[in-house]
């Protein structure tokens, strides 16, 4: 008689390791009134929120024909969105080629070699490493456009592509909304591309308008305030570039909060020492923000908060 076995609970491979990431309370940070609750973004297998645009933009491309099955893929990255296409490009077989500032850390240079990615690191022209400029990132691009130019690969052009922000407004709204029951007073979120922005506040929106939709900013580059560019260089490493970036739009923002270096660190911290969650410098500004949201005054006494836990700490080196 053939053996008879329980079912099984088997994932495919690692693209089914991205998304769905659990919403847990920092009732350790704020205890009340009212929560903030954060989705653990650095469990996807990349270890950042930005597997989600990967796999999205990737899929599409397959699909629309655009990327040939194996063909090659460029991207120029600030280290996240590079883990999650080399993930991605790992288990579909495409081979990956990204450019990145050498400004940014060089523990996301090695995840991306370990995953198979071929990594050309662009000199930094200002700054030091750990603070990532607009101009460093123009020098990736230009390194990565000449790529595109010589080797006729798919450019997957994360700040140009809505098949981005279509990752957040099909999966990680929806999953908010379904895992607060719909009882959500504000949203925020830091901005790099905006992809998570401006999907998630789009999809928020059409369930409930008066959801408070907020943009987090490093203090001093807080440029869809409205505010000049005062202090380029700041920790929000894969944030606040100091330029309004093309898939951001207004209508789904409510307003925007400030955040210093220091206040991003201070939370960094605690989100590790209360909560036992080793975090980077964007899931602390966005945390801090979100304090400063239920200190305001502005929301109802008992409302509920969601953000977002960016990526690992361990994609940072310790002394920045
Ligand atoms: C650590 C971190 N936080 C936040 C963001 C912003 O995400 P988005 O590009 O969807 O605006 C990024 C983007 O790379 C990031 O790397």
């Amino acid at each position: 008689m053939a053996k008879q076995y329980g079912p099984t609970d088997i994932k495919e491979s690692a693209l089914d390791l991205i998304g769905n990431t659990p919403l847990i309370a920092l009732d350790r940070i704020w205890s009340g009134p009212g929560r903030i609750l954060a989705k653990c973004e650095f469990m996807n297998p990349g270890a950042s929120i930005k597997d989600r645009s990967s796999l999205s933009m990737i899929k599409r491309a397959l699909n629309s024909g655009q990327l040939k099955p194996n063909g090659p893929i460029v991207e120029v990255t600030s280290g996240n969105q590079g883990c999650g296409l080399a993930v991605v490009s790992a288990v579909l077989g495409h081979p990956l080629t990204l450019t990145m500032s050498a400004g940014n850390s060089p523990q996301r240079a090695s995840m991306m070699r370990a995953l198979g990615a071929n990594v050309v690191l662009a000199p930094q022209v200002e700054g030091k490493p750990g603070n990532v400029t607009l101009a460093d990132v123009t020098q990736a691009e230009n390194l990565g456009l000449k790529l595109v130019e010589d080797t006729g690969a798919y450019y997957v052009n994360q700040f140009n592509n809505d098949d981005n922000s279509k990752a957040h407004e099909e999966a990680t709204g929806p999953e908010i909304w379904r895992q607060t029951g719909g009882r959500i007073d504000a949203f925020l979120a830091t901005v790099g591309t905006a992809g998570t922005f401006a999907g998630v506040s789009r999809y928020l929106k059409k369930q409930n308008k008066d959801i408070v939709c907020v943009v987090v900013e490093p203090a001093g580059a807080e440029v869809i305030k409205g505010d000049p560019v005062t202090k380029p260089l700041h920790l929000l490493q894969g944030s606040g570039y100091g330029k309004v970036p093309q898939l951001f739009k207004f209508d789904t923002m409510d307003s925007t909060l400030g955040v210093s270096d220091e206040e991003a660190v201070h939370y960094k911290e605690l989100l590790g020492s209360k909560e036992g969650l080793y975090l980077g410098y964007t899931s602390g500004a966005n945390v801090a923000a979100a304090v400063k949201l239920l200190q305001s005054g502005k929301l109802p006494k008992d409302a509920w908060v969601v953000t977002l836990l960016n990526d690992s700490g361990l994609k940072y080196p310790a002394d920045v």
